[in-house]
């Protein structure tokens, strides 16, 4: 049984056998209609469980389709629902019924000390979908949607990421060190990676700069990313962090500067990105969006221990 919580835990062996089967499978399905199911139906029988605590549009949708098309089921708990979130029943508890009932966790949660305790108590596998600190299916996917788009391994490729020091970047910042491809930050002074992170990068093979220049930091850039400034349930003085982030909004004067870039963003967008270039050909998000299904197929397959 195997977690996915962050993708630093996770060897670079094991993440490239997951995009290597979500491609495999994405060609399979080709003609079949979203809620067809894979030939041989690997996970047939299998329940995941799933839980927002945060709000979620495209990672619900997608882990619910990803379930359906390996022959599986899902359940979507409501935190408001369950004794665990009045304080009335514990994580422990908890974790030993969802054992029980389901093979699989997913859980979107605004503490990483709760996936932490979960995984401490579950006998399933818990998958991370956002925490405070990663959202690692999401990068796994954007790894996919990248090398899919430019037909090359992301180790050839410049990404540059413009943006806050969030979840989605710590991510993106993990999958570099184990994809060794190289990483561009553009982001206001006061709110670079902290410590903790530069540290990670540090101790490991550093590709990684980071400016406070967004036209720096977009230089050679193959691939520009972008998410909202205010992330969910940021506790900030948000007209103040948008009025910093000003200038690092993605402009078409800012992509004609990387002409070979494309431009990807987890979404929900803010004011982060212009309309014109969100809306451009060169903003390959929906294609984006969609790419997670194939890649959580994966990733359930990799945790339940039937990855081909
Ligand atoms: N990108 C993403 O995780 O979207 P949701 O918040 O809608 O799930
Ligand atoms: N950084 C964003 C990602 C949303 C999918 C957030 O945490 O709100």
């Amino acid at each position: 049984m195997k977690h996915f919580i962050n993708l630093k835990d996770i060897s670079s062996k094991e993440l490239r056998k997951i995009l290597v089967d979500a491609k495999k499978r994405k060609y399979a399905r080709k003609k079949l209609n979203n809620l067809e199911i894979d030939k041989g139906a690997p996970l047939k029988g299998k329940l995941l469980i799933q839980m927002f605590e945060k709000s979620s549009l495209r990672t619900r949708l997608s882990f619910f389709l990803a379930i359906r098309q390996l022959g599986g089921s899902a359940l979507t708990l409501r935190p408001d629902e369950l004794h665990l979130s009045k304080g009335g029943e514990s994580i422990e508890d908890t974790a030993k019924i969802l054992s029980n009932f389901g093979n699989a966790f997913m859980l979107r949660t605004d503490s990483d000390k709760k996936l932490e305790e979960f995984k401490k108590y579950l006998s399933i596998p818990i998958i991370n979908g956002l925490s405070p600190s990663s959202h690692p299916t999401q990068v796994l996917s954007d790894v996919f949607t990248v090398e899919e788009i430019k037909k090359k391994t992301i180790s050839k490729l410049n990404i540059t990421w413009i943006g806050d020091s969030n979840n989605v970047l710590n991510s993106l910042i993990a999958a570099s060190i184990k994809f060794s491809f190289k990483l561009n930050i553009g982001c206001p002074k006061n709110y670079q990676p902290n410590q903790k992170i530069t540290n990670y990068i540090k101790s490991n093979k550093n590709m990684i700069t980071i400016y406070d220049n967004p036209i720096k930091a977009v230089n050679g850039a193959d691939v520009i990313f972008s998410d909202k400034v205010i992330s969910l349930n940021d506790k900030v003085d948000k007209n103040k962090k948008l009025r910093d982030f000003k200038n690092f909004r993605i402009s078409e004067e800012l992509m004609k500067l990387c002409p070979k870039a494309i431009f990807l963003h987890c979404l929900p967008r803010g004011t982060e990105v212009e309309e014109n270039v969100f809306k451009s050909k060169k903003s390959k998000v929906w294609q984006q969006a969609i790419n997670r299904v194939h890649v959580q197929k994966s990733i359930l397959l990799y945790c339940l221990g039937k990855l081909r």
